[in-house]
């Protein structure tokens, strides 16, 4: 591991020299190479050298302005090219040479899939178009795109961004043939991309509020392209919620979504032509389950809203990240909010939130949305950026109420072809009048705040009215190598309920913006004059660790009678928290959520699913900073689902029977339901009902969709049924033809908690087990990580590394990212502790990519 990594610093940053204002790019493929002659429009700026990005090619010609450049015209290193004393007005010529065949890492222009399969595809975003041609590869360089493609017929699909102005076959050679392709929108270099593949499509049209006729294709392998309707109306539906939300139409005459198998994301947002990871485009009620095609909805919507938030209106430089990640992922989530119950929504991005960026956040590789410097920016899509950033754009919305729309509105007027800062977008959001600009602190400033406080009430005798005190105080841990930290705003959405009548008398958005304060709600009129009920962080209104100190009846009667479904499901698994962290006696919880699961089931399928959630080992272990231990976490957590199972075990045969399996329906109501009884069937087997180990059999047998069966095999599986090896053996029969279905094969097995590591292992040694396909991957070595006591244990710990160690060399982007997974190492009780440090640190001698060094440095100063 190189010692000094070469660090980049926001305040460092300078415009560009050089603008490109066109581009033209022939991009031809060959049997083992593929060849780039580009024509860059470049005129100058500011002052400064011409800067061009390159890598992994080579220089075979350049000239500017049709004058050859001689090699001391210019400089060549690793990873630029450098003219010195180019003219103002430079058209500058290159051609490069490389081989995306030999590229295993999937940025750039990338070989994917096999034999028959095989196509090339370019993932560009963040520096990826560097691996393409030499270019000023950032993205406050915009430009208008050309493309010609050029390849052998046994391509026939050959795409890029735009409009097709032409193709045809290559005059000198009739087994080749080329598209031309032309982008009249301005776009930074990272959202480039082109295709060269044999799929089929599925088209639709879709007329926007502008009267636009826009032709909608979704390009796949043959045999997936039934499984891309799904995806397409939920691109219809997108492109109509952006209408009718932020006034945002689309742009171009083409959108196209790619589907490839193998990519290290969930999808990008190249313009007009976005590339999906097929787990994140194909759905087909067979083949996947209803939380995954939920999620191709989501994704879907997130790739389709970027093309206003981050393509329009782009990034100033990389640090900016979260002004399109955050800003899309909260309108990702409010789509989605809209297609379901949005309490479930909500509680499944808290969870989100909770078990990774809190986690995140709380050890060595914290950093604020917006970091001010980084080594590789491949490292930085992490949930702070994207998670936490889209906490800060919904408190934004929030505090901003109507006029959030309008802020977006001058946003959009103000910076349209513009690539900008966060502080840009703080400034239009600021300009109706109501000021957001302190926001910016949240950020800045790394770190999860916590909020605590408690509530004192007097009554007043004579007037029979009471006075609500609040006393609320915020503190945000220092995190090394940062200012010391500022209150921030955190609006916290409050509600005061009657005890004796379980109503709302009061609800209010209270915003803390100091160290402490106190808030009063005066004149109330409750029953008795009670003291009453406060509920806080509705909706969970910012991201935060919130520590009132609620007594457990107060909570039991939150989960009764609180009627946001997020603060009823909240007010669980806060008194879940003081179960298994504070040892507190679980009796009122037990009695409360049996109450509120009883009623939920008739009432909300889906929400009646969630509300026995027990939160992730990984989600309670943020909590723990030293001396944790896995196992005694696991037999707690157990201890507490055990408890659950059988105070409800007299009601989980009647509530499973009241759910047969019917005719499959894509609807918020029969997906409640599904996800129901695959909770009673789980509880049922945990409570020892023995008739529960037939209905797991009937119901993998009879299952029309595979959230049914899935859900039974994976019952089955965790509950060691005795059919267990068979009904695994009869789910790869049927779907060994279908490679996502697979990846679920592989991950129910490696989340198998009775599986040892060395089971693990044995599916990492499978011949099917790809190295080249994230996917398959992240189905073991991800679902392996979700367990604790699995992962931290000496050959769980050297499995994982050893995975980190390979990917190294192959796929950086991934290596690192799974290396960041283990980041709460330190907290781990002796002798694991060490070991885990020492295996970390054998590491770091082993290891040779840019990625995992920045990773594994910071990582192991915890
Ligand atoms: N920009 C993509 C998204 O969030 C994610 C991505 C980043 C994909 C980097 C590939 C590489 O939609
Ligand atoms: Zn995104």
């Amino acid at each position: 591991m190189s010692s000094s990594v070469n660090k980049i610093y926001l305040k460092d940053y300078t415009p560009p020299s050089f603008a490109v204002d066109s581009v033209h790019l022939n991009i031809k493929l060959f049997e083992d190479h593929a060849t780039v002659d580009s024509v860059l429009n470049m005129s100058r700026q500011h002052q400064g050298d011409l800067v061009l990005f390159g890598q992994n090619m080579s220089l075979t010609a350049i000239s500017i302005n049709d004058q050859p450049l001689q090699p001391s015209e210019y400089q060549l290193d690793d990873t630029q090219l450098v003219i010195a004393n180019a003219p103002d007005t430079a058209v500058v010529k290159i051609s490069v040479r490389h081989q995306p065949q030999k590229n295993t890492e999937l940025e750039g222009l990338y070989i994917a899939g096999e034999g028959d399969d095989v196509m090339f595809v370019t993932q560009c975003e963040p520096e990826g178009f560097r691996k393409i041609t030499y270019y000023p590869d950032r993205p406050d360089v915009l430009s208008v795109f050309t493309t010609r493609l050029e390849a052998d017929k046994k391509f026939p699909t050959l795409l890029a961004n735009g409009d097709l102005i032409e193709s045809g076959e290559v005059a000198e050679d009739s087994s080749r043939h080329y598209a031309v392709w032309h982008d009249t929108s301005k776009k930074p270099s990272y959202l480039f991309a082109c295709v060269f593949a044999d799929l089929a499509v599925l088209e639709d049209r879709y007329t926007t509020i502008e009267d636009r006729e826009v032709k909608l294709e979704i390009y796949a392998k043959a045999h997936d392209i039934d499984k891309c309707h799904v995806a397409m109306q939920a691109l219809k539906d997108s492109m109509q919620w952006d209408e009718e939300n932020y006034g945002r139409a689309y742009d171009l005459d083409r959108y196209m979504i790619v589907a490839v198998s193998q990519f290290n994301m969930g999808a990008m947002e190249n313009k007009g032509l976005n590339i999906f990871n097929t787990s994140c485009v194909l759905s087909s009620p067979e083949t996947t389950t209803d939380a995954r095609s939920f999620s191709v909805k989501s994704i879907i919507a997130h790739e389709y809203f970027h093309n206003w938030t981050g393509n329009r209106v782009t990034c100033r430089d990389w640090f900016q990240l979260c002004l399109k990640e955050g800003l899309t992922v909260f309108r990702d989530q409010s789509f989605s909010a809209d297609h379901q119950s949005p309490a479930v929504q909500r509680i499944d991005d808290v969870s989100m939130l909770r078990a990774h960026q809190f986690s995140e956040d709380a050890g060595p590789l914290a950093h604020p949305p917006r970091p001010s410097s980084f080594v590789e920016i491949n490292n930085f899509y992490t949930s702070t950026v994207y998670e936490k950033g889209a906490e800060v754009v919904r408190m934004l919305a929030n505090t901003l109420g109507e006029k959030y729309r309008q802020g977006t509105d001058t946003y959009f007027e103000r910076y349209d072809g513009q690539a900008v800062t966060v502080e840009d977008w703080l400034s239009a959001l600021s300009a109706q009048g109501k000021s957001v600009e302190h926001f910016i602190d949240w950020y800045t400033q790394p770190g999860t705040p916590e909020v605590s406080g408690h509530q004192n009430y007097q009554y007043d005798e004579q007037t029979q009215l009471g006075k609500l005190t609040v006393s609320l105080s915020q503190k945000t841990r220092q995190v090394e190598g940062y200012d010391a930290p500022k209150a921030l705003p955190i609006p916290i959405n409050a509600a005061v309920f009657d005890k004796r009548t379980g109503a709302i008398i009061e609800e209010r958005l209270l915003m803390l913006d100091e160290d402490s304060q106190q808030f009063v709600f005066d004149n109330l009129a409750t029953v008795d004059g009670a003291e009453p009920v406060l509920s806080l962080l509705r909706d969970f209104s910012a991201p935060v660790q919130m520590r009132f100190e609620h007594s457990d009846e107060d909570l039991a009667f939150l989960l009764a009678h609180e009627t946001n479904g997020f603060n009823q499901w909240q007010s669980a698994q806060a008194l879940v928290n003081q179960i298994l962290l504070n040892q507190k006696d679980p009796a009122i919880y037990l009695e409360a959520v049996k109450k509120a699961f009883l009623s939920l089931a008739q009432t909300d399928a889906m929400l009646a699913a969630r509300i026995l959630d027990i939160p992730a080992e990984r989600e309670l272990a943020t909590a723990v900073n030293t001396n944790y231990k896995p196992e005694q976490m696991k037999q707690k957590w157990q201890g507490l689902k055990q408890q659950l199972a059988d105070i409800l075990k007299a009601q989980w045969t009647q509530i499973y029977e009241q759910l047969p399996i019917t005719q499959y329906q894509d609807t918020p109501e029969a997906r409640g339901q599904r996800a129901l009884r695959n909770v009673v069937l789980d509880m049922a087997l945990t409570a020892g009902i023995d008739e529960a180990h037939d209905w797991a059999k009937a119901q993998y047998d009879n299952a029309r969709c595979m959230t049914e069966r899935l859900g039974a095999l994976s019952a089955m599986i965790n509950h060691q049924h005795p059919d267990k090896a068979e009904m695994l053996a009869d789910f790869y029969q049927r779907f060994n033809q279908e490679a996502l279905v697979m990846d679920l094969w592989f991950s129910v097995q490696a989340s198998d908690d009775n599986a040892s590591v060395a089971e693990v292992a044995a599916l990492i040694e499978r011949k099917d087990f790809d190295w080249g396909t994230p996917n398959r991957i992240r189905a073991v070595v991800g679902s392996f990580a979700a367990q604790p006591t699995k992962l931290w244990t000496p050959q769980g710990v050297q499995l994982y590394i050893s995975v980190v160690r390979k990917l190294d060399e192959t796929n950086p982007v991934l290596a690192s990212r799974l290396l960041q997974a283990l980041s709460r190492w330190y907290t781990l009780a002796e002798p694991m502790r060490e070991q885990a440090k020492q295996q970390l640190q054998q590491l770091s001698s082993q290891i040779k990519s840019k990625n995992v060094t920045e990773s594994l440095q910071t990582l192991l100063k915890a």
